[in-house]
């Protein structure tokens, strides 16, 4: 069982080992997370996700990132992290995501989210294409 809540400081080292350990995952910096939304998953008191996205016009936000410790993946959190932003903000959402990143985008797929475009050679360390994804709640 895993409960979701708001992440806060204390949770930063955290956020920083799963990230740092989730090679298809964004590599910023996670105070930076605490300017936007970002919310933790919670298993046996310990941190066992994050995901975090910011608000890009009334209406609209954008997942930055979403990663599960490794340990813990195909549980069921990275589907309840994207709900809870999902939920908390109606409207639509976009992401990027990595071409060969299948587990995310079967994620995405899983939750409602459509390929709304490509951005060729977006990403570096590899070069690679990003798919642009989208999902409308209401
Ligand atoms: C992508 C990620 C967050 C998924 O987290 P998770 O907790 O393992 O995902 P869930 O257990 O909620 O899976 C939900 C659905 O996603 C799909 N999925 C998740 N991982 C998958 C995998 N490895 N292969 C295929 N489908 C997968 C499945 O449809 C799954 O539903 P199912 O288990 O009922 O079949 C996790 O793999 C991760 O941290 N990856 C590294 C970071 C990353 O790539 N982030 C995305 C950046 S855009």
């Amino acid at each position: 069982m895993h409960s979701i809540r708001p992440a806060s400081e204390g949770d930063l080292d955290e956020i920083w080992r799963i990230q740092a350990a989730s090679g298809q995952a964004a590599q910023w910096k996670p105070a930076d997370y605490l300017l936007h939304e970002c919310v933790v998953a919670i298993v046996n008191g310990r941190l066992a996700g994050f995901a975090v996205a910011r608000c890009t016009a009334p209406g609209e936000i954008e997942i930055l990132n979403v990663a599960v410790d490794l340990p813990l993946r195909r549980q069921g959190i990275g589907r309840s992290l994207i709900q809870e932003l999902i939920g908390k903000n109606p409207g639509t959402v976009f992401l990027e995501v990595r071409q060969s990143n299948v587990a995310a985008r079967k994620l995405y797929y899983s939750l409602g989210f459509e390929a709304a475009g490509v951005r060729p050679d977006y990403y570096s360390g590899p070069v690679e294409s990003a798919i642009v994804m989208k999902f409308h709640s209401c």
